[in-house]
């Protein structure tokens, strides 16, 4: 009897602790047309919501800014974004401030539902109440879209949302972090905050939370190594300051190389903040050097390995017309040349592979100006192989990589080349 009442017990408040975890109230809806907020608040809005890169989830390929319907592509299956724009019925017109808030601090939708931490809320959730407050005001004077969420394409385990509260237990420590005082503070609370660089630089775990322990030690993102930040190293050159701003900045540093894959719309982004911002970003990430480890760079003898002919008549073919030392491309002022960058020096040939396949940016962006066509259609697997051979002897001076065959597969699509 008594051991009875005990379980009894033990298991209503097992149940309450589960409800605790798992529930959350829906926020009540805004009526009537909210008041406009005053230009100078819509133009901070418009700052914390270019650090944020909140456009560059929130937009579908052609389709509207902040409508949502972008797919993002997790281990787990494709989750995609929703209408942040203030459409009442299908965005976010009738959110009250404090849903907003709640959304990015706490990761829960107006009606109470979870919502995946494919939207980084762990990072957003350190952001000042004023800064969260702006990026509404600026959201909500957007012109409103009607675009209904899509549906998410995720194995029945995943779509149980109310069990990302147990996920939220070990991941997510909401509140606001306070900018301390000085420009590496100011730096640290934009890049940890808004700007959840450590989303893309931080490895992920099986349930896809950033690893404890591990903060800015590098990742795969999207087909693409996101470098460590806390060894800027494996480049010929010390990244300075300078170099850092340049290249968050303008997406290209003379002594690096360019910004490419994932990280082009975060560095489109950065280029719309004041210099100011993006100067204590560069501050933060010089701060979070670790020592050099010992490193073997011994050169090796540009000899002819298998492939670095074959790859040499490609080069001269295709791309020395732009990254001959001699073309007109270099001539401009702070272009890189291909022995500093950082995808020829890197441990794994991912990211030339990537930029190979698809280029950098597009031609007459705005912006930006970095531009590399792609040649998925021109080139083979065989051909990437060899040009690889090629750079990485050339400009790296050193060993071919090994096991490339595996990731250009993964990367392109063969068949599409010319015979
Ligand atoms: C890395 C991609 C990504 C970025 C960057 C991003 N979001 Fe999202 N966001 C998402 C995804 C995906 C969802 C939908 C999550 C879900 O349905 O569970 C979402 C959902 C939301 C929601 C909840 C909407 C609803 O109807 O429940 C809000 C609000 C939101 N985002 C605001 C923002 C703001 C503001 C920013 C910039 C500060 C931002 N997002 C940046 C991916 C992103
Ligand atoms: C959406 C994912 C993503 C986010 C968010 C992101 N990065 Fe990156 N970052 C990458 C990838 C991928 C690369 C490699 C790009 C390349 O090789 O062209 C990269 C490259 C870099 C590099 C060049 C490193 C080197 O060794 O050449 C720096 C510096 C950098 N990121 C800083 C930042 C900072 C600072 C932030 C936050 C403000 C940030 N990144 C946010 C994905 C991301
Ligand atoms: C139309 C000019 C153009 C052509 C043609 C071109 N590239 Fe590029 N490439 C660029 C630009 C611009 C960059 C950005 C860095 C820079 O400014 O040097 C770049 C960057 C790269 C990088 C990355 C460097 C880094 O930042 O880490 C690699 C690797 C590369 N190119 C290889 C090639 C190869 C291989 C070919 C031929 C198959 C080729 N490129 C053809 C313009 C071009």
């Amino acid at each position: 009897m008594k051991r009875r009442t005990v379980l009894l017990a033990a298991s209503g408040v097992l149940c309450a602790v589960a409800f605790a975890i798992m529930w959350r109230p829906s926020l009540r809806e805004t009526t009537g047309t909210p008041i406009p907020a005053d230009a100078a608040t819509i133009a901070r809005g418009a700052r914390v919501v270019a650090q944020g890169d909140c456009i560059v989830c929130h937009t579908a390929r052609e389709g509207t800014s902040y409508a949502g319907g972008y797919g993002l592509k997790t281990p787990f299956g494709t989750i995609y974004s929703t209408n942040i724009t203030p459409d009442a019925a299908t965005g976010i017109g009738r959110w009250s401030v404090d849903a907003f808030r709640r959304a990015l601090r706490h990761g829960v939708s107006r009606d109470g539902h979870f919502l995946y931490p494919a939207f980084p809320y762990v990072h957003y959730t350190r952001m000042a109440d004023a800064d969260i407050d702006d990026a509404y005001a600026f959201l909500m004077s957007r012109r409103p879209v009607d675009a209904p969420p899509r549906k998410n394409e995720l194995p029945l385990l995943f779509r149980l949302r109310p069990s990302l509260a147990f996920w939220n237990l070990l991941f997510l420590k909401s509140g606001a972090v306070p900018a301390g005082r000085g420009v590496v503070e100011r730096g640290r609370y934009l890049a940890e905050g808004a700007g959840h660089c450590a989303s893309c630089h931080t490895p992920l775990d099986f349930i896809g939370g950033e690893e404890h322990g591990k903060p800015y030690d590098g990742a795969t993102v999207d087909g693409w190594d996101a470098p460590p930040l806390n060894r800027l190293d494996s480049a010929t050159r010390p990244w300075t300051q300078g170099q850092l701003v340049d290249y968050l900045s303008t997406g290209v540093a003379s002594e690096h190389g360019a910004a490419a894959g994932p990280m082009r719309p975060v560095v489109d982004n950065l280029s719309k903040l004041p210099r100011a911002d993006v100067e204590a970003i560069a501050s933060y990430v010089l701060s979070l050097q670790k020592p050099r480890g010992v490193r073997n760079d011994t050169p090796v003898n540009p000899s002819m390995p298998a492939g670095y002919a074959e790859g040499a008549s490609l080069f001269a073919g295709g791309c020395a017309g732009c990254h001959e030392p001699s073309a007109p491309m270099m001539a401009m002022e702070g272009r890189p040349s291909l022995d500093m960058a950082t995808s020829i020096h890197a441990d794994t040939p991912r990211n030339a592979i990537q930029t190979i396949v698809n280029g950098i940016g597009l031609p007459d962006e705005p912006g930006v100006s970095v531009y590399m066509p792609s040649f998925d259609d021109a080139l083979s697997n065989r051909d990437i192989a060899n040009l690889l051979v090629y750079l990485r002897v050339r400009f790296g001076k050193k060993e071919p990589w090994r096991a490339t065959n595996k990731i250009i597969e993964e990367v392109g699509k063969d068949g599409s080349a010319p015979p």
